[in-house]
């Protein structure tokens, strides 16, 4: 049973998306056990509570430095000790400590084709919208390991998603993650947790 700690920073479709395939017998051999948010008012935490998964708040915002946050960040990952950190709309940089102790067990999920529109100030509706701006018309989802870059670590999956017109950046977001991202990332879990990755 592979043990998963989720990070997340807003309202958690899809750590829903990895329940429901938890639920529904499409993720196999894995359990959510802990779900960090770095955002008391996530509604990913609501979500997780309701189904007495344990659901923790540690935000940059209450400590005086960063490295005091990223102590008491990595501090609760190691006392859990999970076989597998998924980042799930998680936007707050791992501390490098982590990366180093979770090699090749930490999976980031971004909303967009790998390497368009990722990196630093990259992330939620921002990618939509420079997608948007360049005139693409095809987008997607990425799952990838994380490494010590910003959206850099080896490719797991990708899934591509078309553009139409008179799409807004909310429109598009909706339609990666109801075509992709809702997808990819279970299965990018179940995988892991049948030796398939
Ligand atoms: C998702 O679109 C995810 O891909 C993105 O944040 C959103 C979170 O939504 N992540 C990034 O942009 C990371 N660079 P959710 O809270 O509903 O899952």
């Amino acid at each position: 049973m592979l043990r998963l700690l989720v990070c997340v920073s807003g309202g958690g479709t899809n750590l829903q998306a990895i329940l429901d395939a938890i639920d529904g017998g499409t993720v196999a051999n894995a359990r959510v056990e802990t779900v960090i948010s770095n955002n008391a008012g996530a509604y990913a935490l609501e979500r997780a509570r309701r189904r007495g998964i344990e659901a923790l708040c540690i935000s940059p915002k209450d400590y005086a430095a960063r490295a005091d946050f990223e102590t008491a960040f990595c501090a609760a990952v190691e006392e859990r000790s999970p076989d597998l950190i998924v980042l799930a709309g998680f936007l707050v940089k791992v501390p490098d400590r982590l990366i180093a102790d979770f090699p090749r067990r930490i999976i980031n999920i971004h909303p967009s084709l790998i390497p368009s529109f990722c990196g630093v100030g990259y992330y939620g509706l921002k990618v939509h919208e420079a997608a948007l701006a360049r005139g693409v018309k095809i987008t997607g989802a990425t799952v990838h390991y994380v490494d010590g870059g910003m959206d850099t670590g080896p490719i797991l999956l990708q899934k591509a998603v078309e553009v139409k017109p008179g799409d807004t950046p909310e429109i598009l977001q909706r339609r990666v993650m109801e075509e992709a991202e809702w997808k990819l990332l279970p299965q990018a879990i179940d995988m892991i947790a049948n030796g398939r990755a």
